[in-house]
């Protein structure tokens, strides 16, 4: 399967600094790669536009833009909220949903996850894929019962959900104890949580199906582990916080997925 490398930039980067630093990752990359590997840039909300228009510019590169979050409502009087028409229009490809920091710092619900992804799924305009990000805490880790955890976290989020007309979305498997602490999932560790997840995402879905959803590894991924991450079975790819930062480190990782293909 195609790799996908997406950056998160999370609250870093305002427009100015966004600006530049995609300019640098679209200068930068090289073509060949985009036959084996997507690339997308996740930048704050209000960077969408500005970075979706300079890598426009770049015409010769092939590089997605996405949110971080979106609401899945329309419209109307939700003081704060984006929804999914507004960052499709500012030019999204991708939507980061239920990223554990929203979980954990703002309470965002499995039930809130379903919601997300419903809406992004049912939405008529240009298709917004959905990056379901899923991963345990170091507590059930240690206790044992993560593949249940993560496995009923995909489940709750694609409840009702129906993939038609090759509507897809990509799972994320991001295990908060690997997220900005340095401290990365082995291979191994990954690999089987992955796998794991293809397995649900077959039974709900057949292989058909299943067999085009991207499942991606995020925490702590850089350039230096990335090829043992990115060469296991189960991972196609990477979602990468604090590495996207740098249009070296970036670039690195995706000529690492290219070299893993
Ligand atoms: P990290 O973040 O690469 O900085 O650990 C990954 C993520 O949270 O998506």
């Amino acid at each position: 399967m195609k790799k996908l490398i997406a950056g998160n930039w999370k609250m870093n980067c305002g427009i100015a600094e966004g600006v530049v630093l995609a300019q640098e990752i679209s200068y930068e990359l090289d073509k060949s790669y985009e036959e084996f590997v997507d690339v997308a840039i996740i930048p704050p909300f209000l960077d969408i536009k500005p970075v979706r228009g300079v890598l426009d510019f770049d015409k010769r590169k092939n590089i997605s833009v996405g949110a971080q979050n979106v609401y899945f409502k329309e419209n109307g009087a939700y003081t704060g909220e984006i929804s999914v028409s507004m960052i499709s229009e500012a030019g999204a490809d991708f939507c980061i949903v239920g990223h554990s920091e929203r979980r954990n710092l703002l309470g965002e619900t499995n039930a809130d996850v379903n919601d997300k992804v419903k809406a992004l799924l049912d939405y008529s305009g240009k298709v917004i894929t959905p990056i379901i990000c899923v991963g345990e805490t170091l507590d059930i880790r240690d206790e044992g019962s993560y593949i249940d955890f993560v496995e009923k976290q995909v489940v709750s989020a694609l409840a009702g959900v129906d993939l038609f007309d090759g509507k897809r979305v990509v799972v994320a498997y991001e295990p908060i104890w690997a997220i900005g602490t340095g401290r990365t999932a082995t291979p191994e560790e990954a690999s089987e949580v992955c796998l794991a997840i293809k397995t649900k995402l077959t039974e709900l879905f057949g292989e058909n199906v299943a067999s085009d959803i991207r499942v991606l590894y995020g925490g702590s991924m850089n350039e230096g582990n990335a090829e043992s991450l990115l060469s296991v079975p189960g991972i196609d790819g990477g979602l990468i916080g604090g590495a996207s930062l740098k249009a070296g480190s970036f670039i690195q990782i995706i000529k690492v997925a290219y070299n893993c293909r």
